[in-house]
């Protein structure tokens, strides 16, 4: 059944199928609400799509990295094994650098290649390229790093520098916590999280004329590499041109870290005068690339006898690792979102990130907001305990209602989609029900004789179902969409086409579809009319960076309003509509193409020093009901469904949307039980696939996606961000589902078995 406002769903495959091709209820148009295929679908199921690795560039050579393998240390010089035939090779250090030795970001603290202090294990100190890759390998084995140690920092709470802090707050939370019945306290703990996306990082630079040089990757964002070329290589930025190549998946693994690859391609290529590819295996890829941000969050939760909610503190620390990457932005986002979506007095939010000496945390679908939200939602389930009510009733009562006013102080005017997602989630699993019987269950295993091994009433497992709830600003936070001012256009061609001009990449997430829907919605036309113009830097202009869940509603909305525009000048011109007319109109008229740039959303005022105001234009809500079986001898714990309801403005395309929502509901089940990074001395244990555990296909729980659309007046198509908001909600409702089954609440993530057995030993002991 199709999507429509307030009531739509796409809950089975067959459901799902039955929307392709079919108009929608009750949406205007004719393309935007229809599950149209994703358009590099075929070429990616049968091969033919080509990733840069399967790129073949005539004379390329292969390059690898030399990395560091100390914490801390000071870089004292290179040692060239003089057994070694070095004129087979190029060899690349800091002092070659042309430009600015620095991976261009935010802070502009992190070198592309060690000059004199290695930060971190694993941080590039040398490049090696040669033609064939047994002979750069052999190359990079006979360099030897002649270092001299310094003392690491390796706990955040430990470090004594962050690379930002916020306080956000209203209202008194010292009076609040002391005018309440009841304070409940709680530390919550998360650790890394691999993005683990399919295709590791790849990149081929190709040096052009005039030292100029242009790159090929798997990437998220062309201008942010476009703009770190130019600094490191000292380029003007016509001689730099980035070319997205098809992208196996992103996560925020390809935001920032592509930008050092090309960095590190490119210089080889200019001092081999000749291209060069760098691939990353899994392995390098792991131990290399960026993480999701660990993280320690401590609440203080102050509530009435009566169930009111009357304070909340809150201290979040992340650890950034050896440079500031996006750490900051990370940080931010994880603050604005970490009391959660409950309307609340007085609150309070303290956020650090520290500078440790491990390798650098960047971003990751959610951007922060799953560690502090993880954190929130499992202090509200434990609130609900000690109240002896419902996760789901104390929700009701303090989820955001519009005119409910958040931490920064933003008044949340429409689109409040935290009672329908709420309401929709509790039906659709039978929450309440199932909730009952599984209180029961506990009940009977408690109540056995002592001495006989309670917890076997069930055979050897305990069933039990989870609540959370969470919200999501789209786009960039506070006045970051104003500063990026991205630019969208559309064109009819000389020869009759429609292009579509934008830098916002495909990653599997089904951009480039989407984003055609809404154009040929707007123009009038059917979607396959559409083309999209290819993610080269000297083609299409700066979108902004394909991040934050921006893409659909910021970019979405410059694109419609850009078609509008187009349209309006051909039927100008025709005194037919668009459709009819748009082609022949192209051989008198020729070319036309609009351009339309961000400008910013009515109403929309935030202060970045005090971190006041509309933090996000709009926000996306989702509620996820867990069910896990865990193994009361062995601690495995075994998700058995989640069923999410997300409420994202207007629903485009819904087969993606339904995607997007079971991709990131399966990365939160991996958060919340089997994936873990284990670190030491600043190394990891785990960076290989054989040892790092992901959810596959077997481990998946059966994933029910309930789409819901509360309309976005700010955007032209009214829809709002996805991406990243299913990622928000689902390692809550495990955990959550873990306590129903076992009693025990687990406050670290991943829920491995040997936490979920310290869990219940250290309740066994208690009673
Ligand atoms: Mo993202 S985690 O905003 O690519």
């Amino acid at each position: 059944m199709a999507p429509r406002r307030g009531d739509s769903r796409a809950d089975s495959r067959a459901d799902l199928a039955a929307t392709v091709g079919r108009p929608p209820a009750a949406s205007a148009g004719t393309v935007v609400g229809r599950s149209l295929p994703r358009r590099e679908g075929p070429a990616k199921l049968t091969g033919a799509a080509r990733y840069t690795d399967d790129l073949i560039v005539p004379g390329a050579w292969f390059g690898f990295t030399l990395r560091s393998t100390e914490a801390h240390a000071r870089l004292l010089g290179l040692e060239l094994d003089p057994a070694f035939d070095w004129s087979r090779v190029v060899v690349v250090t800091a002092a070659e650098i042309p430009g600015e030795n620095v991976v261009h970001l935010m802070a502009d603290d992190q070198p592309a290649l060690v000059a004199d202090v290695i930060r971190h294990v694993a941080e590039p100190v040398a490049l090696v390229a040669a033609a064939d890759p047994a002979t750069a390998r052999a190359a990079r084995d006979a360099i030897r790093l002649r270092t001299e140690p310094l003392p690491a920092i390796l706990d955040p709470l430990a470090s004594e520098r962050a690379f930002a802090r916020y306080e956000i707050g209203r209202g008194d939370v010292e009076a609040g916590l002391a005018a309440a019945d009841l304070v409940v306290e709680g530390t919550y703990r998360v650790g890394y999280q691999e993005q683990l996306y399919l295709e590791p990082q790849a990149m081929i630079a190709v040096p052009g004329e005039d030292r100029g040089v242009t790159v090929h990757g798997s990437l998220q964002c062309p201008y942010y590499v476009h703009a770190a070329l130019a600094r490191a290589l000292g380029l003007a930025g016509e001689q730099v041109v980035v070319i997205q190549e098809e992208t196996g998946g992103g996560f925020g693994g390809k935001e920032e870290y592509p930008s050092m690859l090309a960095i590190h391609a490119s210089l080889l290529a200019l001092r081999a005068g000749r291209p060069v590819r760098i691939v990353y295996d899994r392995h390098e890829d792991v131990a290399a690339t960026t993480k999701r941000h660990p993280a320690v969050v401590t609440h203080r939760t102050g509530v009435t006898r009566d169930g009111r909610l009357v304070a909340q503190d809150v201290d979040v620390v992340m650890d950034a690792g050896a440079y500031a990457t996006l750490s900051p932005v990370v940080l931010s986002r994880g603050a604005i979102h970490a009391a959660g979506p409950y309307a609340c007095p007085n609150v309070r939010i303290r956020a650090r990130t520290m500078a440790t000496n491990t390798p650098p945390n960047g971003a990751f679908r959610g951007f922060g907001a799953p560690q502090t939200e993880f954190a929130a939602e499992t202090q509200v389930n434990r609130v609900a305990e000690a109240l002896g009510v419902s996760p789901l009733e104390l929700r009701r009562r303090w989820a955001y209602r519009p005119g409910d006013v958040t931490p920064t102080g933003q008044v949340l005017r429409e689109s409040v989609g935290a009672g329908v997602v709420l309401e929709r989630v509790a039906e659709a699993a039978d929450y309440e029900p199932v909730r009952a019987r599984t209180a029961e269950a506990r009940m009977a295993r408690a109540t056995r004789p002592a001495g006989a091994r309670t917890d076997r009433l069930d055979g050897r497992t305990a069933h039990g179902i989870g609540l959370a709830l969470a919200w999501h600003g789209a786009g960039f936070t506070g006045a970051g969409e104003r500063f990026l001012a991205s630019v969208a256009g559309v064109e009819r061609s000389a020869d009759g086409q429609v292009l579509v001009y934008t830098d916002s990449t495909e990653i599997g997430q089904g951009a480039r579809t989407v984003l055609s829907q809404l154009v040929a919605e707007a123009l009038g036309v059917p979607a396959e009319a559409v083309e999209v113009a290819p993610g080269d830097t000297s083609v299409v202009p700066n979108s902004g960076p394909t991040v934050a869940s921006r893409t659909t509603m910021v970019v979405g909305g410059l694109l419609i309003r850009a078609a509008e525009r187009l349209r309006a000048d051909v039927e100008a011109r025709t005194g037919a509509p668009f459709a009819t007319s748009y082609r022949t109109d192209a051989a008198q008229a020729g070319r036309v193409r609009f351009d339309e740039q961000f400008e910013g959303y009515p109403g929309i005022v935030w202060d970045d020093a005090t971190h006041r105001g509309d933090a996000y234009p709009a926000y996306s809500w989702a509620a996820a009901v867990a069910e896990v079986d865990v193994d009361l001898d062995t601690g495995e714990v075994r998700v058995g469904s989640v069923v999410a309801a997300d409420e994202i403005g207007r629903v485009v395309n819904p087969v993606l949307a339904a995607g997007q929502v079971e991709g990131g509901t399966l990365q939160a089940v991996g958060y919340a039980t089997i994936e873990e990074l284990q670190a030491r001395d600043g190394r990891y244990l785990n960076d290989r696939l054989a040892t790092y555990l992901v959810p596959t296909a077997v481990d998946a729980p059966r994933i029910e996606a309930i789409l819901l659309e509360e309309p976005f007046a700010g955007a032209p198509h009214r829809a709002k961000g996805l991406g990243e908001l299913p990622m928000d909600v689902g390692a809550p409702a495990v955990i959550d589902a873990i306590h129903d089954a076992t009693g025990a609440w687990i406050a670290e993530l991943p829920a491995t078995p040997e936490r979920v057995l310290a869990a219940l030993e250290a309740r066994e002991g208690r009673r």
